[in-house]
């Protein structure tokens, strides 16, 4: 697999957006209800990605292969005051046929090597408690389960899952 994996810029936001929207449709089917993923605008997404490249502190990274982007991640300070954690993996997101490749591994290693620049040891990540595959991942990188809490997303009422790195020296490769 030839990849490479990159800080975003400000012209991603369009494939950033297009990337978002495709894999939110397929990867929470069934888990988030079909007219709020049928109402998801990619120009929406776009001008919300345009806004955090050009002016929040969020790192971004995108996985670049010679058919195109494939896949981001974004990450920075811990936004929701948990204790004990003082970085956060806040998105990472690969369309569904380029999963299973190496590039989710590859994204999160960049945001840990983000948030290294942003003086942060650890990290923590949110995933819907029923996303069962994506909670896999985040185990087979060495995350530890942290907690449950209650969100709403659209008019569903769900449960998601906390996983966190005590050092970003334990994220598995
Ligand atoms: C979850 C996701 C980011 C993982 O990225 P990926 O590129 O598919 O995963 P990788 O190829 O880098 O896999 C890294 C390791 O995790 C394992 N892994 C990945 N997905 C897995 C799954 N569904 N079940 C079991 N293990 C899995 C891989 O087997 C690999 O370990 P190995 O080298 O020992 O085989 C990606 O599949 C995705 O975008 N899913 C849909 C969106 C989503 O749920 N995002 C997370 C929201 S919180």
């Amino acid at each position: 697999m030839i990849s490479l994996v990159r800080p975003a810029a400000i012209d991603d936001a369009a494939v950033i957006a297009r990337i978002h929207v495709a894999t939110w449709r397929s990867a929470y089917r069934g888990l988030l209800p079909d007219d709020f993923l049928a109402s998801l605008s990619e120009d929406h997404y776009e001008e919300r990605w345009k806004r955090t490249l050009s002016e929040s502190a969020a790192r971004v990274y995108v996985a670049e292969t010679p058919e195109g982007v494939v896949g981001f991640a974004s990450g920075g300070r811990e936004r929701a005051g948990e204790d004990h954690y003082s970085g956060e993996l806040y998105a990472i997101y690969i369309l569904r046929q380029a999963q299973g490749r190496g590039h989710g591994r590859g994204l999160v290693q960049a945001v840990a090597a983000g948030l290294r620049e942003l003086e942060l040891e650890d990290m923590i990540v949110w995933v819907l408690r029923d996303n069962a595959a994506a909670r896999r991942f985040y185990e087979r990188l060495g995350g530890v389960f942290v907690r449950t809490q209650p969100i709403t997303i659209g008019s569903a009422l769900l449960q998601e899952v906390s996983y966190g790195w005590k050092s970003l020296a334990d994220i598995r490769h």
